[in-house]
């Protein structure tokens, strides 16, 4: 069954912590953090403080989604504060191969994400350094916007690339009801949403209807 990831970018933040309880009672897999440098990408969102406030009301693992130019000065502290999935970008211009070692000798899983117009291939230097893939369906940055229908090719190719690895494949961005089937049938493990699940009158409905997709 696939995993679900609710994104708290779209969620209340002036009662975060009640908002990530429930998130957890009502379904979710993990609780998806996403973190922006206002470099990498123009908006900025929250650092490792806001996790660590957060952290006891969560019964999930936490999957931490950086946005960032220089995630080398942050891992430490994202891990500290109760990040189990810690996922970086493969276009920053940094030693992508011992930031995922240091991810992992700190305890946590290693992620690579993919933006849209990164090629899947890029991933495969990595392959044997990481636990998981995320792979975006819309520019990162903002919630709430259309999915790329163009991309499901990519999740394929992803999944064709990792074989037998036990790697993880997320998918991130305008995931909803009418989204998430192709994004499944096309191999995806974990599907993280934001404005679906947050904005939804049921968020429990919500959740549990993505999970029954098959
Ligand atoms: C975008 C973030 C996503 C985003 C998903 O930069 O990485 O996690 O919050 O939000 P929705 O599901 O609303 O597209
Ligand atoms: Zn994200």
């Amino acid at each position: 069954m696939v995993k679900i990831a609710p994104s708290i970018l779209s969620a209340n933040f002036a009662c975060l912590g009640q908002e990530v309880s429930e998130i957890c009672q009502q379904g979710a897999d993990f609780v998806h953090f996403d973190v922006m440098d206002g470099h990498f990408v123009s908006n900025l969102s929250f650092g490792p403080m806001v996790l660590k406030s957060v952290k006891p009301y969560i019964t999930v693992p936490v999957d931490v989604h950086l946005m960032m130019t220089n995630p080398e000065k942050y891992i430490e502290a994202f891990i500290a504060a109760g990040a189990n999935r810690l996922t970086i970008h493969q276009e920053i211009d940094e030693d992508v191969t011992s930031l995922l070692q240091q991810i992992r000798a700190l305890g946590a899983k290693a992620g690579l994400c993919i933006k849209p117009s990164t090629e899947a291939e890029k991933i495969i230097p990595y392959l044997d350094f990481l636990d998981l893939v995320l792979i975006m369906t819309v520019e990162p940055g903002f919630g709430g916007q259309a999915f790329m229908e163009d991309k499901l090719s990519k999740i394929t190719q992803v999944k064709e690339l990792i074989g037998t690895r036990n790697i993880d494949i997320e998918v991130d961005g305008g995931i909803n009801l009418q989204t998430a089937p192709a994004v499944v049938h096309a191999g995806a493990d974990v599907l993280i949403a934001g404005n679906y699940i947050f904005k939804a009158q049921d968020r429990k409905e919500a959740i549990q209807l993505l999970k029954e997709i098959k």
